[in-house]
């Protein structure tokens, strides 16, 4: 029998829309991308229509010529919040950058997402590609393009960690004995790397999913190598089908070589081992 093969289906809710013009459209609702309704209905589509997830783009910086929606819309993890309370099994996936926050807050953030949703949370790991971010963070410059690679890799490594904090069964809540949590259960992470240092353990427990999903959407060498390695599923936008294709291959390609590459490491064999 052949092996059946699904297709997953996302999609992107982007309020008034991507371009300068769609808000004057006699059916467009110009407050879309600050409208809850609109995102609840949206998603609720989206659900009834079968659709795996809905996204949530996002970045930190506009100006006076930046398009409608960029202008003024909703933080993604807050409205993926509300959404969470309003569909019961779509996929909630949120952009949020590696640049300008720190691994604690995304983890803890992320692993709250997944709570409230019952396992349906996702991470689209962006490294920003807007400067003017810089000015809206107190940082002198924005980092450059290898950098920010450096900085995802070392960022996604430590929320990971973080998410490991407690094992499954940690809390106890055993009132009889007043066991609250076994201590054996957790795990502080005492990360000291290039641009982090954290200490752990996270402040809430393991979530259903325990590591949420990451998505990533590299189209540079560093970007494809940093989604080859680190992401669950990764996002292109490209021109064609064959361009698709290609894109495809060489992300399976590199996906493989980081698999052999982690089979091979000793330290990694080693967590492995250690079930981490
Ligand atoms: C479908 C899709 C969604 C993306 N969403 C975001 C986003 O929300 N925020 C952002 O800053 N970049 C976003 N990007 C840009 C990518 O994260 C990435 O920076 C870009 O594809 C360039 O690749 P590079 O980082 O390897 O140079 C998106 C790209 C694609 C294809």
């Amino acid at each position: 029998m052949s092996k059946q093969r699904q297709l997953k289906l996302g999609a992107m809710v982007h309020g008034v829309g991507h371009g300068w013009g769609e808000w004057r459209h006699p059916q467009a609702r110009p407050n879309a991308s600050v409208s809850f309704d609109f995102y609840k209905q949206q998603a609720q589509l989206a659900e009834a229509a079968k659709f795996d997830f809905v996204f949530i783009a996002d970045s930190l910086h506009i100006h006076e010529k930046s398009s409608p929606h960029y202008l003024n819309r909703f933080e993604p993890l807050t409205i993926l919040s509300a959404l969470a309370a309003t569909t019961q099994h779509i996929g909630l996936v949120a952009t949020v950058t590696v640049s300008y926050t720190e691994p604690f807050q995304v983890a803890r953030q992320f692993a709250s997402l997944d709570h409230i949703s019952g396992g349906r949370a996702g991470w689209n790991v962006v490294t920003s590609w807007l400067s003017g971010t810089a000015d809206n963070f107190g940082k002198s410059e924005h980092p450059p393009h290898a950098v920010r690679y450096r900085i995802a890799k070392e960022h996604v490594n430590v929320v990971k960690g973080l998410w490991d904090s407690w094992e499954d069964d940690a809390f106890a809540y055993d009132k009889q004995s007043g066991e609250f949590f076994t201590p054996g259960k957790l795990h502080a992470l005492e990360h000291k790397g290039e641009f982090f240092s954290v200490k752990g353990p996270l402040n809430i427990s393991r979530s259903r999913q325990g590591q949420p999903v990451i998505f990533q959407a590299g189209t540079s060498e560093a970007g494809r190598n940093f989604a080859a390695q680190n992401s669950d599923a990764i996002f292109v936008s490209p021109e064609s089908f064959e361009d698709a294709h290609t894109y495809y291959q060489d992300l399976k390609t590199r996906a493989m070589a980081s698999v052999v590459t982690r089979r091979n490491c000793r330290s990694c064999r080693a967590s492995a081992d250690r079930g981490s």
